[in-house]
């Protein structure tokens, strides 16, 4: 009853607050949700639970959180041996000492152990919870930590957050069925953290929005449908300037690859600039080159039916290059940076490009085909050389949904890259770590040069099944010059089977943030 009276009071507050960040952001496909923090905590907004970081201090378990003393409902759960707070445990308890009327423990394991991952991972575990019981309102205690500042703490908990309430219901016609997602998610923290609120909200938004594009039908998400969503960043932001070219514009410029590879699309090819100019005096320009298949047959190299049942992700790399300029973009970010997206079907038909013939690519190089299921690589050397001569890039960095070996060798924990330069491997591999999207280097090294040698061309785009990760990469260094490069095979995490942590099936949006952590971060200017 005293909670009654009191939930009347704060609607009549909730108007008057001023450190209420509330921000609307609605999804292309999502729901509308809140984000907020309360600095007072006995001010906070009504919720269907309250969860409370818990960790293993030396084998005792302790509640962190400064709201209140937790340790009597605690040591009653301990007691019983319901609860030892491992990573992503969770414990719920009903009780009417809270305007929440419930409250789940969140294990965040041993507490000097504590990472960015771990702690996102556990506070996936937590929202993964209350959203199968249906529970859309949240409020989440923050906690305080030697290792991390708690803007840190409460950007990592938002992000997760956000991440973990996705839900892509398009295609789900009954209610019941649908996932659900946050209405309101309110940290009750020390401070508003406004800022940090900010940027967790716009790269996420940009996560979904490339989940969105990936996990739509292949037959809406059109190479046309890119064009256009790189068009609307342009109008969107003052800052981004959009250029396409259609497939006459393309072959007039002479990319011989993308034009092959396109021949039996049945629907229109495009190859796509999006350039961001958030610091014009600046002459570094990152280069983003994102694979664009916006489905992938195979080509006459047909794929068998259960391989073909995912190529709708294979645009995930051109998706990712989109959402990390519209992250960049919406936060104004003082960088330069262009995304290029080369954007086709790769079909069967009648018109399909052929094993055994040869094509030219922009940078004048000859390629022959063994295999037309080796597409990725194609459309990416014509980006890549096209970057390499055009637009002087300080470096580039590409993501493609390039091989199964990929997948192969790392499963969907980790992406497979490779570096022409020491340095930027270093500080890439480093961002994977931090942003939590993992990236693994494989070698590039000359010996694997005689692969790709071909009979009747330069080179050839596909060989036998040995080394077939380091052939994708090699064929690809052909392309990219002197220019300090990163090729990220993002085929493993760009799609997952099942969820896992903050990642619901299908579509992860994978590379966003990891794209993002790595441009804003740049210390050796490589
Ligand atoms: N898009 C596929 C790679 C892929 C596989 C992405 C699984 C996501 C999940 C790519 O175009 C492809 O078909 N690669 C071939 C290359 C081979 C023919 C050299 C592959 O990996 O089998
Ligand atoms: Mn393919
Ligand atoms: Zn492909």
């Amino acid at each position: 009853m005293r909670f009654l009276s009191r939930k009347k009071l704060k609607s009549v507050r909730k108007l008057k607050k001023t450190l209420l960040i509330g921000v609307f952001f609605l999804l292309n496909y999502g729901e509308a949700m809140e984000i907020s923090i309360e600095t007072n905590s006995k001010d906070r907004n009504e919720a269907g639970v309250l969860v409370v970081p818990c960790f293993d201090e030396d084998g005792v378990v302790t509640s962190s959180s400064q709201l209140y003393d937790f340790s009597s409902s605690l040591n009653f759960v301990l007691d019983l041996g319901d609860f030892k707070a491992k990573e992503k445990e969770t414990c719920l308890f009903y009780s009417r000492d809270f305007l929440e009327n419930r409250v789940l423990f969140l294990g965040l394991g041993v507490k000097s152990k504590l990472s960015k991952e771990s702690l996102r991972r556990s506070v996936a575990s937590a929202i993964s919870s209350v959203l199968s019981k249906k529970i859309t309102k949240v409020n989440f205690c923050s906690f305080k930590h030697d290792k991390f500042a708690e803007e840190e703490i409460v950007s990592l908990i938002a992000e997760s957050a956000l991440l973990t309430s996705y839900a892509f219901n398009h295609y789900k016609t009954k209610k019941d069925a649908q996932k659900a997602s946050l209405e309101s998610f309110t940290i009750l923290a020390s401070h508003a953290f406004t800022k940090e609120i900010k940027q967790v909200e716009k790269i996420v938004d940009a996560v979904n929005f490339a989940r969105d594009l990936v996990n739509r039908n292949a037959d809406d998400v059109t190479p046309k449908v890119l064009a256009e969503e790189a068009e609307k960043l342009d109008k969107q932001f003052s800052k981004v300037t959009t250029t396409t070219y259609d497939r006459k514009a393309f072959q007039k410029l002479g990319f011989g690859l993308l034009d092959a590879v396109s021949k039996s699309s049945p629907v229109e090819p495009y190859f796509i600039v999006v350039s961001y100019k958030g610091n014009p005096k600046d002459e570094d320009h990152t280069v983003l080159v994102g694979k664009g298949i916006t489905y992938d047959t195979g080509g006459l190299s047909l794929k068998p039916t259960a391989s073909m049942e995912t190529m709708k992700c294979d645009m995930g790399g051109a998706a990712a290059v989109l959402g990390t300029v519209k992250a960049l973009a919406s936060l104004d970010y003082p960088i330069n940076v262009t995304a290029l997206v080369a954007a086709t079907e790769n079909s069967i038909g009648a018109n399909s490009y052929k094993i055994g013939d040869v094509y030219t690519g922009y940078s004048g190089t000859t390629v022959e085909i063994k295999n037309t299921d080796a597409e990725g690589r194609l459309v990416l050397a014509d980006a890549l050389s096209y970057a390499e001569k055009n637009l002087k890039p300080s470096r580039m960095i590409d993501l493609a949904t390039l091989t199964g070996a990929a997948l192969v060798a790392l499963g969907d924990w980790k992406s497979a890259f490779f570096s022409n330069n020491e340095e930027f491997a270093k500080e890439f591999f480093a961002a994977g770590e931090r942003s939590g999207e993992r990236v693994w280097r494989m070698p590039l090294d000359p010996d694997y040069k005689e692969l790709i040698s071909s009979k009747i061309a330069d080179i050839k785009n596909s060989g036998s099944r040995e080394g077939s990760l380091p052939f994708s990469a090699m064929f690809l260094q052909e392309f990219v010059g002197d220019v300090p490069w990163v090729h990220v095979d993002i085929a493993g995490p760009a799609f997952l089977d099942t969820p896992r942590d903050y990642n619901r099936s299908q579509a992860t949006g994978c590379g966003i943030r990891l794209l993002f952590d790595y441009l804003t971060n740049l210390k050796t200017g490589i």
